[in-house]
């Protein structure tokens, strides 16, 4: 699998580095607040386990599994989420963490679904932002690396499902792909 993507766009011991100033400030941020860490799913898996390792906050967990209809480059034109939370989050502050935020439906739908519960605050966590493709407004908080319009794949980052065990974050080469498989 690594010859078809070749460096990683971001070394490993950057991400590293990075997840950990993230931890730091979110940490800061909640500090004394009642959190929960909500993951989207499934592209957020990788990221949300080492982001939550490095808060030092007695936070809970939840996820969301959500999909959109998309095609690379495309935006999608829906978004279903199929799971239910299962903590409450009403009155709660609550943090979604997101894999890459693009043209940033997907996260402004989840915003908007997760304000029915009323919680006492939503802050958007994502590790890649993609703002050339933006198409909403939708307010990031924290941010791990912002990107070129490059697709992506790999630590947690799919294309049709697949890469997403890629240990690291690369540039994908559809053609290159396509051929390996
Ligand atoms: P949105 O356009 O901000 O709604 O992004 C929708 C979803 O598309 C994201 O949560 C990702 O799962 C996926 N996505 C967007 N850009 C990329 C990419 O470069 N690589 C892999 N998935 C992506
Ligand atoms: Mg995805």
């Amino acid at each position: 699998m690594p010859e078809i993507f070749g460096k990683p766009l971001v070394t490993q011991d950057a991400m590293r580095v990075r997840i950990r100033e993230l931890g730091k400030q979110i940490s800061q941020d909640y500090q004394g607040k009642d959190l929960v860490v909500i993951g989207v799913l499934k592209g957020a898996y990788v990221f949300f386990a080492d982001l939550v390792r490095v808060i030092q906050l007695p936070i809970q967990i939840d996820f969301l599994i959500a999909t959109g209809t998309k095609k690379v480059g495309c935006p999608p034109k829906t978004v279903k989420v199929w799971t239910e939370l299962t903590e409450k989050i009403a009155k709660r502050h609550v943090l979604l963490v997101e894999d890459i935020v693009d043209s940033g439906l997907t996260a402004q739908y989840l915003v908007s679904q997760l304000q029915n519960h009323k919680p006492a605050s939503i802050e958007v966590c994502t590790l890649l932002d993609k703002p050339a493709h933006r198409e909403v407004e939708i307010q990031v908080q924290y941010v791990g690396f912002e990107v070129s319009p490059a697709y992506i794949v790999g630590y947690g980052l799919d294309y049709e499902q697949k890469y997403r065990n890629l240990p690291y974050l690369a540039k994908m080469d559809s053609e290159k792909v396509e051929a390996e498989s």
